[in-house]
């Protein structure tokens, strides 16, 4: 039996996730969205590559969610992106009506799939999925620490002059400002960073990381990342195909984990056939649970914006 993984939107996120996870040729894709025969548009774009790199994958393209139906995981990147003047409670208002009606009909034709959020305000949609579906925290979480931890890797290469291979980065809590990267828990080839670089160093990275969604929407002018996020959860999708047991930070529901409940919180998580299958606790410093205080505060007051 081949796998199946559809993607709900196929804007700029879901499309490059559709790439990245075709070079895998791990699964048949099925890209959906709302706008008219776009979807499809961007499936035969990919089908029509797959014989240059001989990749024997399945693409196909809809503007309904039949055609979803089988799917192993279900990647959800629908969703609109903070315009200029628009309010963060703005966006959590519109993705939620948005999100609902996507999970809503992820439960009815593709019900037994992992659900894997990729849209923000990552956590709050996550947390939205949960209730609206009342799946298991293991079939329904999301993308961000991937990306989070992704980018802190990419800037000790840079700042090292290392191969990213040796890197390894550990990055908790809500996706947004208020995240939290933890350099001692951040390794070259094993060695913690703490040992490697002065603290300015370490402190520049950590809040390049922090504000690293943000440095790309500067510089794109229009619209957001979508490289990165892409292949994150091509990533996690592909620990999840392969059954992998890889420990990936995932944003999960958590229940009582580092002393929080009723949030979905960026947290390390071990991903297989079964979704997430263990939340991994670690001991952290004052400082470090401080932060971590900070960016629940942060995500409960996104949080209250929901109408549940
Ligand atoms: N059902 C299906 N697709 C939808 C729906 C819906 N109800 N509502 C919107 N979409 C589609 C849009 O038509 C669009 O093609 O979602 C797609 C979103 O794509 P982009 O606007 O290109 O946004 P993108 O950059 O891909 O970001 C998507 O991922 O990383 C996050 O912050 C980002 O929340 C954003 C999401």
């Amino acid at each position: 039996m081949r796998n199946k993984v559809s993607i709900i939107g196929a804007g700029m996120v879901g499309s490059t996730a559709a790439h990245w996870l075709a070079i895998k040729e791990i699964a048949d894709l099925v890209l959906v969205d709302i706008i008219p025969d776009m979807p499809m548009g961007k499936a035969l774009d990919l089908t029509e590559a797959m014989p240059i790199e001989w990749l024997d994958v399945k693409i196909e393209g809809s503007n309904t969610y039949d055609a979803i139906e089988g799917s192993d995981v279900v990647i959800v990147t629908a969703g609109v992106p903070r315009k200029p003047g628009m309010s963060r409670e703005d966006l959590v208002g519109t993705n939620q009506k948005i999100i609902t009606d996507v999970v809503e009909n992820i439960m009815k034709y593709a019900p037994d799939s992992i659900i894997i959020l990729v849209t923000n305000p990552l956590d709050t949609m996550v947390y939205l999925a949960k209730k609206v579906t009342g799946l298991p925290r293991e079939r329904v979480f999301g993308q961000a620490g991937v990306l989070d931890s992704a980018r802190m890797r990419a800037f000790i290469a840079m700042e090292l002059n290392v191969s990213v291979e040796n890197v390894h980065a550990f990055v908790l809590g809500g996706h947004g400002d208020e995240m939290v990267p933890l350099p001692r828990y951040s390794t070259v080839a094993g060695i913690p960073i703490t040992h490697l670089l002065p603290k300015e160093k370490i402190e520049a990275i950590v809040e390049r990381t922090r504000k690293g969604g943000g440095e790309i929407v500067n510089l794109l002018k229009k619209g957001s990342a979508f490289y990165a996020p892409g292949a994150a959860v091509a990533q996690m999708t592909e620990a999840i195909l392969k059954d992998k047991k890889q420990i990936l930070p995932c944003s999960v529901y958590l229940e009582g984990e580092y002393g929080l409940s009723d949030i979905a919180f960026g947290v390390p998580a071990k991903l297989g056939r079964g979704g997430v299958e263990e939340v991994i606790e670690i001991e952290l410093t004052d400082e470090e649970k401080e932060a971590m205080k900070r960016s629940e505060q942060l995500l409960r007051s996104t949080m209250s914006h929901l109408k549940l």
